[in-house]
């Protein structure tokens, strides 16, 4: 029997699609004790995340789209794969998403985290991530129209424009969903005197907040109060959370903006015609496709379950002779 594996490798979340087109979807958290021991993953370690002793270190293997620890992330793919999975990584074939606007050794890294283990796969491929997502929405990216993809994720935004099967433009923002988080965390300390935690931070942006003033719900969180010091509860309203996300929603605009300055005119017809498409979890924030539509006066396209956009691509390009060709052997060029 033949494995295969489609890995969209996120700051927040790690997605595996098999061969079967299933997709796996746990937090990219590790937890380690003793320095190097792992001692739990995925959503696990999650929930220890700003719980746990100073004994266990709980961290993100990946930050801001790259890895920044390449042996805890190696170990983590391998347990996900073989224990969780109960796959094989020897001798299957891999296809890894990786962000466009990155260093070649970067890039490369992300293939490494396979070919340079052990249990090497037979085949080990690399697809930039917009063509992933592109395919995963099923768009047909081999025409020659202009489709313009936003993936909105957690640590990174990566806006780019897609024409004949390859990307046009292409830019990696070094910020998403976690920004959001840590502006809702500072605003709610500088105007209530309130101190939350970063989980808290995410309920209130996911249940409550909005792109757009007025949604009018209202969510009982429990923080810490600066002055007394001590835990208390309090009611946030929708439009307190959308204040403190306003600027990073004023970011996401300007930069969709900026590169729709730099689309060439006729890709920019393709794009005003089709309108512009949105995936990555943080797409998943009440109105944000409405506020796109409004800065750009441009149609703003949602998809189902935004987070497995690009892992569901992958999956196709393992698995449909017509997508084959969008998984790539990693080069490295070297410059003497
Ligand atoms: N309903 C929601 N409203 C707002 N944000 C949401 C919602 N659901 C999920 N998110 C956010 O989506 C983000 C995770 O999305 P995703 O899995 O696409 O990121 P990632 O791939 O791990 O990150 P990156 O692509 O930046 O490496 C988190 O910041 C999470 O808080
Ligand atoms: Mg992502």
């Amino acid at each position: 029997m033949s494995y295969s594996y489609g890995i969209d490798i996120g700051t927040q979340n790690l997605k595996i699609c098999d061969g079967n087109n299933k997709i796996l979807n746990l937090k990219n958290t590790i937890a380690i004790v003793n320095k190097n021991q792992m001692y739990a993953y995925g959503d696990r370690a999650y929930s220890m995340f700003e719980k746990a002793p100073d004994t266990i270190d709980v961290s993100f293997p990946i930050a801001s789209g790259v890895i920044a620890d390449f042996d805890n992330m190696q170990t983590m793919l391998f347990e996900v794969i073989e224990k969780t999975l109960k796959g094989k990584v020897k001798g299957s074939d891999v296809v890894v998403a990786v962000p466009t606007d990155i260093t070649d050794v970067e890039k490369r890294a992300f293939s490494d985290l396979f070919s340079k283990s052990k249990n090497k796969p037979h085949s080990v491929r690399i697809c930039e991530k917009p063509i992933a997502c592109a395919i995963g929405m099923g768009l047909d990216v081999s025409e020659p129209t202009g489709l313009m993809v936003v993936d909105l994720g957690a640590d990174t935004t990566e806006i780019s424009v897609i024409s004949l099967g390859g990307l046009v433009l292409s830019e990696l923002l070094p910020f998403g969903g976690n920004q959001i988080d840590e502006s809702i965390v500072t605003y709610l300390k500088r105007n209530f005197n309130l101190v939350i935690g970063q989980k808290t931070a995410i309920a209130l942006k996911e249940q409550i907040g909005s792109a757009l003033k007025g949604r009018g719900e209202k969510l009982t969180v429990v923080g810490r109060d600066v002055v007394s010091g001590l835990p208390i509860e309090m009611e946030i309203e929708s439009d307190v959370i959308y204040e403190a996300m306003k600027s990073d929603l004023e970011s996401f605009c300007n930069n969709i903006k900026l590169i729709l300055e730099k689309v060439p005119p006729e890709l920019a017809k393709d794009i005003v015609h089709s309108g512009i498409y949105l995936t990555g979890g943080t797409s998943l924030l009440h109105e944000l496709a409405s506020l796109f539509t409004e800065v750009t006066n441009i149609k703003v396209n949602e998809t189902e379950e935004p987070e497995e956009c690009c892992a569901r691509g992958l999956g196709a390009i393992l698995t449909n002779d017509k997508f084959k060709r969008y998984g790539q052997s990693p080069k490295l060029r070297i410059f003497k």
